[in-house]
């Protein structure tokens, strides 16, 4: 991604991933450290962070109770915990496949059956699942950082192309990013936490040079923003292209006079008619909080121009998979059959053996004058 004027920065191409824990799971007495986790320790961290934010959740589950009609076919990309395919089997749907890659699939299918709704959990990567038919919904809580960070979003795309009816539903349809240049000495004291540090009298100075190309994450209030907020770009899931590279912009002109430091970004993903879920500095926290994107420090006056260049690297073109499949899937459910002889499914599913030329024995190498061997003896 690229920020402002002359600050090239790869900070969003697809990689940025949430990664906070749950605010409960890193403060209090007792805490939940993900480094001794032994047991379900994506359902008490990442998980529990999300299933905590009841707007996110709440928004999602409303739309789709709004989306799913009786006897639909509902398809989850990246189901988690299985909330979302157990709202929509609970609201109706005839069949629901959750798709989920992490072990945390089985949590999904606890899940599930707690709830006495039949939904049918797959574990495994979403372009690796063959499907036998057509869907009429499919959800996917596949937001990122600003909305555009992950890679989850090329995948629901690709996923819509081969899995969804004509006239099908996405949720969410549409994500709209918002950026703002904002003033914020705490957020640029971060960026510059390594100027003039020494330890011991080592200078770490260094260590910053390349910290003013990522991207944080953090809480603006109004009072931070030095202009009105602009669109910088916006992503459709519904009928947008395959393509998952985006690329925007805008122009926000200051209202008052102050130092910018960066610029705040997040999004608002229109999930259903009329249901938007908000992610601004002044909306309900949730999750995502917004986005800083640092640039070096200057002041501005009030009516000042500044310009933001947003671009989304995309992943490129994939091969695509469920086509292939589809021709030959014979209608069986989900992840292609272990290769004949072995693989226990396909996480464990070995790659075949590739071809070697055969070794030939390496002639001993020549002993050079003066060289030292690992254990300190000169020859
Ligand atoms: C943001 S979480 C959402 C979980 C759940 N749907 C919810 O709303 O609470 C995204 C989930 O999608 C899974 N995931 C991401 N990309 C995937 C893919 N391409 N195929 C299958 N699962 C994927 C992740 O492991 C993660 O559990």
């Amino acid at each position: 991604m690229q920020v402002d004027s002359g600050v090239d920065a790869e900070r969003m191409e697809g990689r940025v991933r949430l990664t906070t824990e749950a605010p409960g799971a890193v403060t209090g007495r007792v805490r939940f450290v993900p480094t001794l986790n032994a047991g379900s320790g994506e359902v008490m961290g990442f998980h529990r962070h999300l299933l905590a934010d009841r707007v996110r959740t709440g928004t999602f589950i409303e739309a789709v109770r709004q989306a799913v009609q009786p006897a639909d076919f509902v398809v989850d990309l990246g189901t988690g915990t299985g909330l979302l395919a157990v709202a929509a089997a609970q609201a109706g749907a005839a069949t629901v496949i959750g798709i989920e890659r992490t072990a945390v699939a089985n949590q999904a299918r606890a899940l599930a059956a707690a709830n006495n709704v039949q939904v049918k959990v797959v574990q495994c990567a979403s372009d690796d699942v063959r499907l036998p038919r057509i869907f009429d919904v499919l959800v996917s809580e596949c937001l990122g950082l600003a909305g555009l960070g992950g890679a989850m979003i090329g995948a629901v795309k690709r996923a819509r192309d081969l899995w969804l009816k004509p006239g099908g539903v996405v949720i969410p349809r549409r994500v709209r990013v918002f950026a703002a240049p904002v003033e914020d000495p705490e957020a640029d004291a971060l960026v510059h936490c390594w100027d003039g540090v020494r330890v011991a009298g080592v200078r770490l100075d260094v260590l910053g040079a390349h910290v003013g190309h990522n991207l944080y994450i953090g809480s603006f209030t109004d009072h931070h923003l030095l202009a009105p907020p602009v669109e910088a770009c916006v992503t459709d899931l519904q009928v947008g292209p395959l393509d998952d590279a985006v690329t925007g912009g805008a122009t926000a002109t200051t209202t008052r006079s102050g130092t910018l430091h960066g610029w705040a970004l997040w999004f608002e993903a229109d999930l259903a008619d009329g249901l938007v879920l908000r992610t601004g500095p002044l909306d309900a926290p949730t999750v995502w909080e917004q986005c800083f994107a640092p640039v070096p420090a200057r002041r501005v006056g009030a009516g000042t121009p500044i310009g933001l260049t947003l671009r989304v690297r995309g992943r490129g073109p994939r091969p695509p998979p469920g086509a292939a499949r589809r021709a030959g899937g014979g209608g069986a459910f989900f992840p292609p059959a272990p290769p004949p002889g072995g693989g226990r499914g396909h996480a464990n599913r070995p790659h075949p053996p590739v071809p070697r030329p055969p070794r030939r024995p390496r002639p001993p190498a020549p002993r050079r004058r003066g060289s030292v061997d690992r254990l300190g003896h000169r020859h």
